[in-house]
């Protein structure tokens, strides 16, 4: 039984990581993809497999608007058309590898992996704040050893800011209890909002605003397969927060790219976005994301371990796990009606 979505788009890098020329070997749902971008700067994403004798085509290069395998010099084209075999005219027509559908959308490259006449572009999640003027960001990749629903419940449920996060978004625990945390389904996913009305200002948010008294701080996560937005900042006490008005704050703006890569581990595009663009602020706002993440990053590996000991053991569910398990059912819907397609009969 897969353990996996296939019929969804995710994130199978930067924009930036491919220049044209460029080739990539990534493992994505357990299936090895080498992505190019040929010399015009077409993307490509093939099964990274030459059809010749199984090379992986991610160890070739690309030659022109061609992808050329490094063991005898087979060409294809972004299709996973053979294009030509060196040593010969005739190209037989079984000479050709699976291709993925790709797309560019706000500095990221989708891969849809399953059934490739199901692939919509219109489906792809939007995230404009990566062309928006008002916004800094900058682009992260993780490679955690962890399985991706993991991240994707440390997404979700952010009451454990005040304990693994005390020295940059953490703050105070009684803050986190006492927020009112409302999770329900949207049209195509998930949201949960938290509110922390008059607050003291963590370590990273006085770091880049300087806030000198209690905050009120927000936290809102959209969830959508498979990928998280989640909006989070603070304005000064009383100044609008709640009512629409935080263009004086603190934001924080992150996107999540969760994929996985094998059933226990997890390719983790993310980028922070902020919109206070003073350079240094920028940088201080990255640096701290990218600790912060760090320290999820160990804390997801670490269930893994223990998982792997005893996959079958139970967890109990507390409160705040709500969001994650409307999150977990919808994925199980999902992967239920995909495999209903796939075998009629199971
Ligand atoms: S294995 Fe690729 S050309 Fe022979
Ligand atoms: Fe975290």
């Amino acid at each position: 039984m897969s353990m996996f979505l296939n019929n969804a788009w995710y994130v199978a890098g930067w924009s930036s990581d491919l220049a044209p020329g460029q080739t990539i070997g990534r493992k994505f749902l357990g299936q090895s993809v080498v992505l190019f971008r040929t010399q015009s700067g077409v993307l490509g994403a093939l099964e990274d497999r030459c059809i010749h004798r199984a090379m992986p085509l991610s160890q070739g290069h690309m030659a022109g608007e061609m992808i050329r395998c490094a063991y005898h010099g087979l060409e294809y084209d972004s299709a996973g058309v053979c294009t030509r075999i060196p040593s010969q005219e005739r190209i037989p027509s079984k000479a050709r590898v699976r291709s993925y559908p790709v797309q560019e959308q706000d500095a990221a490259i989708w891969i849809w992996m399953g059934e490739a006449e199901r692939a919509d572009v219109a489906d792809i999640p939007r995230h404009a704040m990566h062309q928006d003027p008002a916004w800094a960001w900058r682009g992260e990749h993780f490679k955690v050893a962890g399985n991706w629903q993991l991240l994707i419940d440390n997404l979700m449920d952010l009451s454990h800011l005040p304990y693994i996060h005390p020295h940059t978004i953490g703050g105070d625990p009684d803050t986190h209890f006492r927020a009112k945390t409302v999770a329900e389904r949207s049209d195509n996913g998930v949201v949960v909002r938290r509110h922390m009305p008059n607050s003291p200002p963590p370590p990273t948010y006085v770091a880049a605003k300087g806030f000198q008294g209690p905050i009120d701080r927000w936290q809102e996560i959209e969830f959508m397969p498979v990928m998280l937005r989640i909006h989070t900042g603070a304005c000064d006490v009383g100044t609008g927060a709640y009512e629409g008005r935080r263009e004086h704050g603190f934001s924080m703006m992150g996107f999540h790219g969760i994929t996985p890569e094998t059933e226990k581990t997890t390719h983790y595009f993310w980028s922070m976005a902020t919109n206070i663009l003073t350079p240094g602020v920028v940088d201080t706002v990255f640096e701290q994301t990218a600790l912060t993440f760090k320290e999820d990053q160990a804390v997801l590996e670490q269930q893994q371990l223990r998982i792997d000991e005893n996959p079958l053991a139970p967890l109990v569910d507390i409160g705040t796990d709500a969001g994650g398990n409307f999150a977990r059912r919808q994925l199980e819907a999902l992967m239920r009606a995909e495999r209903a397609t796939l075998s009629p009969a199971a």
